[in-house]
């Protein structure tokens, strides 16, 4: 027989029996939601089934199962996988046994666009990206530039637009409001160009949206076969379209700033700059393939410092808004602390000084906690080995750590795991409870957390204050605010809200 025969017979009987599988998988009314494992097709099935609520879907599985759980994939796709969200096996992986647990080759496929960026390098790379990051972090000017750019957005560009909108009478999606303020921030930081997206008139900037496309697709390549996404993108249809056209709109707004002026080549608080002298010192004074490196840089922070803190600022105040008595406290708070109202008037407060408002950081870990927003994350073991939980890995096992399911366990968290209770971060005797990275991991564990979590969280707190003490915010009812099937988890249909002045 032609193979073209074979394939057919191939192709037919496997669509057939994905078919049955989920026409089954629906009907059956099963108390188990653990997926049932078909033959050829696999777990499959319960990915269709599920793809537009994976990650509550996931957590269902995860609490059945003790927090792990083995994913068998169609034969021959290469699709099999751990799932974790036990924090015995998060310690296990990111800390104990770090130098064991490399993102893996799967990982750079799947996140193709951010290059030899930090979020896709392992081994001397990462070092390479980790010291040059934190020398800028770490440096003096860099802490004064960043309060000082925060405010002067709030300023020029937050207030003034909300007030617009509040003027209108219209209603205004936060997360737009949210991912334009971060958008504009992480480009003045790092590129230092401000796009200014966030203003009255809202301008549409490709670089800016192409974001919320990279990081659907993304999640698409976890859950998919291979050749099913490598099929799509080379058909050029679905998300992987998104993606490639994403991947232009980045490439055409990255490039053209990646220029350095007179007087900069020692500004080693300019992370672009300092990120040259580094690339040339490794590559021994050469500049091939800088360019491209710097983009690749670039990007990476760029990505890191918009979709992250936008959405956890997106949840805080959904959260907020459904549970009106935390919002009571944390202007109490800010009131108390910040002297607002002895001065009877709003004022710009420093990064030292947001260190005292400690409620408001209880709620923003609690939004984390419930939303963290990078949502998974994905390892490979180089050797074999056994984790905490008992489960063997070969080498090159595809490992997903699902930091969304840790968070909602009530092995982890307790009972009340799935309420939104800021109390629960503040110690007996006032200050800061605090809580290992393995059990609250949003900003990851180990030698790879998160090098922005002071930064995001001084950020969050200015956005946050300013926005309550001066807006009364009242969701718009009927508006569905669900978590976005993404590698980052947004609100998919954004945050639309109704504002009224509180402090005139
Ligand atoms: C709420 C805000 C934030 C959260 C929840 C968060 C969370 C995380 C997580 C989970 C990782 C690990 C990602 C991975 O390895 O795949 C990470 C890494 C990182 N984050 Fe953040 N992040 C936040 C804000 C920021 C900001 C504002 C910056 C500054 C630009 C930043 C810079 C970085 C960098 C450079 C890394 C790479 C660290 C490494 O691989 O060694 N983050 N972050």
């Amino acid at each position: 027989m032609a193979i073209f025969g074979y394939l057919e017979i191939f192709f037919f009987t496997f669509t057939f029996l994905l078919l049955c599988a989920v026409w089954g998988s629906n009907k059956r009314c099963r108390k188990s939601s653990v997926p049932t494992n078909w033959p050829l097709v696999g777990m499959l099935p319960w990915i269709l089934q599920f793809s537009h609520r994976i990650h509550s879907a996931a957590t269902q599985v995860m609490n059945e199962c003790g927090g792990t759980f083995e994913f068998k994939g169609p034969w021959f796709c290469n699709m099999d996988m751990l799932v974790t969200s036990d924090p015995a096996n998060i310690h296990y992986i990111f800390s104990r046994n770090f130098s064991n647990y490399p993102k893996g080759p799967e990982f750079r496929k799947i996140f193709q666009v951010f290059g030899d960026g930090i979020f896709n390098a392992d081994f001397g790379l990462w070092e390479l990206h980790r010291r040059t990051t934190l020398s800028v972090f770490s440096h003096a000017t860099f802490h004064t530039s960043l309060g000082r750019a925060v405010w002067g957005k709030v300023e020029t560009g937050l207030l003034p637009v909300l007030d617009s909108f509040l003027k209108q009478g219209v209603d205004v999606d936060l997360q737009d409001i949210f991912q334009r303020f971060t958008f504009d921030n992480i480009c003045k930081l790092v590129l230092d160009y401000d796009p200014q997206s966030l203003s009255i008139d809202l301008p549409y900037i490709p670089c800016e949206k192409a974001f919320n496309d990279v990081i659907e697709a993304l999640l698409y390549r976890h859950i998919l076969p291979e050749s099913v996404w490598k099929l799509q993108k080379w058909l050029g249809v679905g998300k992987e379209r998104k993606l490639t056209e994403a991947w232009k709109a980045f490439d055409e707004f990255i490039y053209p700033h990646i220029t350095f002026r007179d007087g900069e080549q020692n500004d080693d608080s300019k992370l672009l700059t300092s990120f040259r002298k580094a690339y040339q010192e490794k590559n021994k004074g050469s500049s091939r393939g800088l360019t491209v490196f710097l983009r690749d840089t670039a990007l990476n922070l760029m990505f890191a410092g918009r979709d992250t803190t936008s959405s956890c600022l997106t949840w805080l105040f959904w959260l907020i808004a459904t549970n009106p008595l935390t919002e009571t406290k944390i202007l109490e708070e800010m009131e108390s602390k910040l002297q607002l109202k002895e001065d009877k008037n709003w004022r710009f407060f420093s990064a030292e000084e947001s260190r005292t408002l400690l409620y408001l950081h209880g709620a923003l870990c609690e939004s984390l906690r419930l939303f963290p927003p990078v949502a998974l994350e994905h390892k490979a073991p180089i050797e074999p080995d056994t984790l905490p939980s008992g489960n063997y890995l070969k080498p090159n096992t595809r490992v997903i750590v699902s930091f969304y399911s840790t968070g909602r366990m009530e092995s982890v968290w307790g009972k009340d795991c799935l309420e939104f209770k800021p109390e629960r971060w503040i110690s007996p005797r006032g200050g800061m409870k605090h809580e290992p990275s393995y059990k609250f991991p949003a900003f990851n564990a180990g030698p790879r957390t998160c090098l922005g979590k002071e930064m995001a969280f001084a950020q969050m707190k200015m956005v946050a204050a300013a926005i309550i003490y001066h807006y009364n915010i009242q969701l718009v009812e009927g508006h569905p605010v669900i978590p976005s099937d993404s590698v980052i988890l947004q609100a998919k249909h954004g945050l639309r809200v109704r504002l009224s002045r509180r402090n005139v």
